[in-house]
């Protein structure tokens, strides 16, 4: 915040501005004024470069996009940069081009793609109007024509997505009237069906995938900051994954670089090219991922993506592993999947979250949890152990409550999944404890777990 301020000063400033700008909009440079700090993340992020006004005059060396050097005009704008009015992205995906008459050029070969450097087709052989408005530009209204120009439909106040498009005219200063949320740009189908188009999601509809989430009851400012750059990865996402989900997350593929969004958010949305026959270029936002073997195009009706029962919706397989593994199934993928979470070494036992030595307090409620993957060895008879050997011996767990002495849980029983169960969570008097949890099946294998853990006074 700047020191010595006024706001008589600022009200002054104001009256300037709605000279220069109707309806009270006052300009993100005006809000700059105050506001630096935010306003200096949020000219290195997309929203306000969605369309860059060139007005018929070449851009010279200097890029005017933060992190793209400016496109090629595509060949058949013959005039070169003469030719061109405005310039529609180009910060991350794709631009395309409004000419001089405010038509968007379509062509063979009118859409500059980033990621591979090309040109490709659009809308060949359409009058295509700019109409793209209310997603894109700051004060926008349907009225008229901006500069005149016969091709776009409606005037604004800004061009691109500025403070004033989120907070309203003069933001909360000015009442914040006409205020957007995120919703209202970044989604497509006015029922939220999720639309799907040749293999993939299509781009802007984070707002539908949400809704079908398990993250559905979430602003998306519970992850994003809105003014920081998410795509350059300059602090745009604020929540990562691990800040909520925490200890139950194990496994997985750490240590081998592939990160929770690569699977979770796998880029099963398309924009500009995609990479591969699973892989485009916009990352989903539905988060929860099924086991079977079905194929996304399993999951597609009508145009649209499908929910279950509650709405909710899934990533398939192809998405979050062929998309990188392309030699594998869908069912090994299956079968893979099922143990992502849960890594060999059958049993996985943890005390207050961890596999390792805790050291708690005699206040503290320690609990235990422990899961078993049964894998290949599923339905064979073992015998179940769940023990601990503490300041006053062996107590077993015999499947509802703790007892002296060394006795199995279970004997001669099938061997089966268990996802975690929980075995204790109460205070425990001060000493060492271990807890183990030990499984021995017919084929004489042994797998055992075990966690010490000391009690302070
Ligand atoms: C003259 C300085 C000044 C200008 C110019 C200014 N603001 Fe502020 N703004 C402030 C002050 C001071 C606060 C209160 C800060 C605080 O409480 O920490 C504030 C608070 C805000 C808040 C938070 C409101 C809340 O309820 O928490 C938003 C959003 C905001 N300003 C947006 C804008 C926008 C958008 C613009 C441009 C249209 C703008 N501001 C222009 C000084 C200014
Ligand atoms: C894409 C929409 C969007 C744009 C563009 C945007 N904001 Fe915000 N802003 C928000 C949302 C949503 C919040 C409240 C949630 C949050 O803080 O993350 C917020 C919060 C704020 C706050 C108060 C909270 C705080 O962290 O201090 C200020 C001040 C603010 N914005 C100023 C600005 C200014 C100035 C600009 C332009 C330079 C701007 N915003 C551009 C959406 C936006
Ligand atoms: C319902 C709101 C909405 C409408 C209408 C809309 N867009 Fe967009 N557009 C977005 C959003 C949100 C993004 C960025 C997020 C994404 O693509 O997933 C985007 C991205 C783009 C990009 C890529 C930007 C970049 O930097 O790579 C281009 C180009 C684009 N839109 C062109 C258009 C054109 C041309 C029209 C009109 C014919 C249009 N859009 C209509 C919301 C919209
Ligand atoms: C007025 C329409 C509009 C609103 C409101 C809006 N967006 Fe966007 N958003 C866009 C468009 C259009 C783009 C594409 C910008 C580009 O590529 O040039 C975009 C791009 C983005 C990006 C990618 C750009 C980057 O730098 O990482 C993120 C993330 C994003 N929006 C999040 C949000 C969030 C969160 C909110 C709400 C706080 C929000 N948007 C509100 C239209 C909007
Ligand atoms: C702000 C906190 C928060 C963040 C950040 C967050 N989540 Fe969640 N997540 C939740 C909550 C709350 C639920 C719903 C409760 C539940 O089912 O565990 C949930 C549910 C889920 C589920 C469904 C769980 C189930 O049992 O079916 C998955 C999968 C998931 N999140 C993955 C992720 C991934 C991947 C990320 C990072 C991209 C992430 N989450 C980021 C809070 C968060
Ligand atoms: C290699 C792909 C992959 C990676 C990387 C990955 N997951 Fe998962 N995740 C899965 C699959 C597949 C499932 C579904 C497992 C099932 O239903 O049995 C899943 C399930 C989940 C669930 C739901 C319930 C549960 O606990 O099984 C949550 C929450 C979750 N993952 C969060 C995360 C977080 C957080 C990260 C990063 C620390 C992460 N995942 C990394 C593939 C992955
Ligand atoms: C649970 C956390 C979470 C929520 C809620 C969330 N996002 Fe995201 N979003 C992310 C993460 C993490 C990424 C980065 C993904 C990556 O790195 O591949 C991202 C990426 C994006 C991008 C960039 C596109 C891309 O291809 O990476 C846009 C745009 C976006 N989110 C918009 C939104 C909007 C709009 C909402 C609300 C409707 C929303 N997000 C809600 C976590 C979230
Ligand atoms: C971002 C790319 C990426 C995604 C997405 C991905 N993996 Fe992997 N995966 C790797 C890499 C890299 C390796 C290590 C090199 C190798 O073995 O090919 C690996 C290794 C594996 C292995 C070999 C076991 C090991 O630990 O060496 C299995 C099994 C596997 N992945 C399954 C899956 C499943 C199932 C999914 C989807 C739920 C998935 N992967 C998603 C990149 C990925």
């Amino acid at each position: 915040m700047t020191k010595g301020f006024s706001w008589i000063g600022f009200l002054g400033a104001m009256l300037i501005g709605t000279n220069a700008l109707a309806a009270g909009y006052v300009g993100d440079e005006f809000c700059s004024y105050c506001h630096k700090d935010k306003y200096d993340s949020y000219i290195q992020s997309g929203h306000p470069y969605k369309l860059v006004r060139t007005g018929g005059q070449p851009p010279g060396n200097a890029s005017l996009w933060p992190h793209t050097p400016n496109p090629p005009v595509p060949g058949d704008m013959n005039g070169g940069w003469e030719d061109v009015e405005y310039v529609i992205g180009n910060f991350f995906w794709k631009a395309r081009f409004i000419q001089k008459d405010g038509f968007i050029h379509t062509g063979p070969a009118v859409q500059w793609n980033l990621a591979s450097q090309t040109f490709s087709a659009y809308n060949t052989g359409k009058v295509t109007p700019y109409n793209c408005g209310p997603c894109h530009m700051t004060g926008y209204s349907p009225e008229g024509h901006q500069g005149g120009l016969p091709g776009i439909i409606g005037t604004w106040e800004q061009d691109g997505v500025r403070c004033e498009a989120c907070h309203g005219a003069a933001g909360p200063h000015g009442g914040g009237t006409a205020a957007k949320d995120c919703k209202d740009c970044h989604y497509r189908d006015p029922q939220f069906r999720m639309p799907w188009k040749d293999g993939f999601m299509q781009h802007h509809q984070q707002a539908e995938d949400l809704a079908h989430s398990p993250h559905k009851m979430m602003e998306c400012s519970a992850c994003h900051d809105p003014h920081k750059s998410t795509l350059y990865k300059l602090g745009g996402v604020k929540k990562q994954c691990r800040d909520c989900h925490n200890e139950r997350i194990r496994g997985a593929m750490g240590d081998l670089g592939v990160e929770c969004v690569d699977c979770h958010m796998a880029k099963m949305g398309k924009s500009a090219v995609a990479v591969n026959q699973y892989k485009a270029d916009v990352s989903g936002h539905i988060f929860r991922i099924a086991t079977e073997p079905i194929a996304a195009a399993n999951n597609v009706t009508g145009g649209f993506w499908n929910q279950d029962a509650n709405g909710d919706s899934f990533v398939t397989l192809d998405y979050a592993c062929l998309s990188c593994h392309n030699n594998m199934t869908l069912e090994q993928a299956a079968k893979a999947a099922k143990t992502i979470h849960h890594p060999p070494g059958m049993v996985d036992l943890t005390v207050n979250g961890e596999e390792e030595m805790v050291v708690v307090k005699s206040t503290d409620i320690v609990s235990v949890d422990f899961s078993i993957e049964a894998g290949d060895k599923a339905g064979l008879k073992a015998t179940w152990w769940v023990i601990c050997h503490g300041p006053r011996g062996w107590v077993s767990w015999d499947g509802k409550k703790w007892k002296s002495g060394l006795r199995p849980w279970r004997r001669n029983v099938a061997l089966a999944d268990v996802h975690d169960l929980n075995v204790l969570k109460r205070k425990l008097a001060p000493g060492y404890y271990t807890y183990w949890v030990g499984i021995v099946p017919s084929d004489g294998s042994e797998n055992f777990a075990s966690v010490p853990v000391y009690v302070r006074r």
